[in-house]
């Protein structure tokens, strides 16, 4: 079959990737879409098992930090644009190794940049290179305003210092060669298939468990939490109709501070597993609170909602309700992920 696009999406085998490959794949059968992924503790294929016998659907284990290992891709599948997510992720390992950060997020970028710079000398014409990116970048709001597609950057982590870098060399792409590009800067995600490091995930986890429950600093730090769905949604419809050159921002217009959250969910937990009201809350620990710890994100996201029509489809307490009961009906996805025993997935199936 002749796709209409041929769609490399990078980091597809991870948490946000896996909820956008799903996406399109499912709706869009006149594109194919290729699944590039170095698969790393982060990017599981058990995510996508269902997708495995889908006719306009490819995996290629590739790691974005080498070049030739991206030009023999766009080759093989004759690559048309792409939606870049590849990425290390989380703060906290950014923290105790920033180097990684360094060669995936910011040289990783810039290779998947020329790669797509090369395949599509020709003419640019028709082709986008979309760049997902966080609301991190803007640093760390006080207890009013918002961040909007103007704040300036002022990234304060070793992760979103990297994911800022990444940011200005895909705007540098746009102006010194005109390379076609889009990008969009998303709040905290939530859903199914997260990676049980992460705030929500690992509070789940560890409610179940009956494990202590970390909250960083005295809890106050606020995060706006969107529902993963709906940001794959807004990649869509930005990737499709998005102004080249521009970017935008996703957001949940849902504050939370962290403890409000984990009281929330442990509440919400005590129910679902029939446990006496207040035996979860009874595991919060405070702890040494993370280095540089972001305060406060709160994403403005009237550009998109206005010029393409996007918004938010869930409210928050939905789909914490559908997370912890996925979580609860998914106990060997967590177990799978925790002991490594996913890889044996990849090499059953693809090696
Ligand atoms: P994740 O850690 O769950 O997944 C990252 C994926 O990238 C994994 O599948 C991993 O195997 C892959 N990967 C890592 N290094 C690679 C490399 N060198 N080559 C190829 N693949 C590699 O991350 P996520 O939470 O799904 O985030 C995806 C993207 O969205 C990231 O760019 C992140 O910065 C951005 N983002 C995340 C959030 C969030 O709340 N999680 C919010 C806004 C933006
Ligand atoms: O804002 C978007 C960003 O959201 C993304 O760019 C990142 O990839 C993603 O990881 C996320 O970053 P955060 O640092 O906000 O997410 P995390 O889940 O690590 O932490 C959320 C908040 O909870 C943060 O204030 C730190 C706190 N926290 C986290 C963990 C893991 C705790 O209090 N205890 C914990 O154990």
């Amino acid at each position: 079959m002749d796709y209409i696009k041929r769609i490399a999406i990078t980091g597809g085998a991870g948490f946000i990737g896996s909820h956008l490959v799903r996406r399109m794949v499912q709706r869009y059968p006149q594109f194919l879409v290729v699944n590039l992924d170095k698969l790393t503790y982060a990017g599981n294929l058990e995510n996508l098992s269902d997708l495995k016998d889908a006719p306009n659907y490819a995996f290629e284990k590739c790691d974005i930090q080498s070049l030739e290992a991206i030009n023999a891709v766009f080759k093989r599948h004759r690559i048309t644009d792409v939606i870049h997510l590849a990425a290390e992720s989380h703060v906290d390992r950014s923290i105790d190794g920033p180097l990684e950060f360094v060669y995936t997020n910011v040289v990783g970028t810039v290779n998947l940049l020329e790669a797509a710079r090369s395949a599509w000398a020709d003419s640019f014409e028709g082709h986008v290179f979309h760049h997902v990116s966080t609301d991190e970048v803007y640093g760390s709001l006080g207890t009013d305003g918002f961040f909007t597609e103007h704040t300036p950057y002022d990234p304060r982590s070793p992760y979103s210092a990297s994911k800022a870098s990444s940011d200005h060399f895909v705007m540098a792409y746009f102006h010194t060669y005109g390379l076609p590009i889009k990008m969009s800067n998303c709040s905290n995600n939530y859903g199914s298939h997260h990676f049980p490091e992460k705030l929500i995930p690992l509070m789940i986890n560890n409610i179940l468990h009956e494990k202590p429950l970390p909250v960083y600093g005295d809890g106050s730090n606020v995060r706006d939490w969107l529902w993963v769905e709906d940001h794959a949604a807004a990649i869509d419809v930005i990737f499709q109709q998005g102004k080249l050159g521009e970017s935008y921002n996703v957001g949940g217009l849902n504050e939370w501070s962290n403890l409000d959250l984990v009281h929330y969910l442990c509440d919400l937990m005590d129910r679902k597993l029939g446990k006496e009201e207040g035996s979860s809350r009874a595991l919060i620990k405070f702890v040494k609170d993370r280095a540089g710890h972001d305060h406060r994100y709160a994403i403005d996201a009237t550009k998109l909602t206005k010029d393409l029509g996007w918004k938010p489809s869930l409210r928050f307490e939905e789909g914490l309700d559908k997370t912890v009961d996925w979580y609860l009906s998914h106990p060997e996805w967590i177990e799978n992920v925790t002991s490594g025993a996913y890889k044996a997935y990849y090499e059953k199936f693809y090696e």
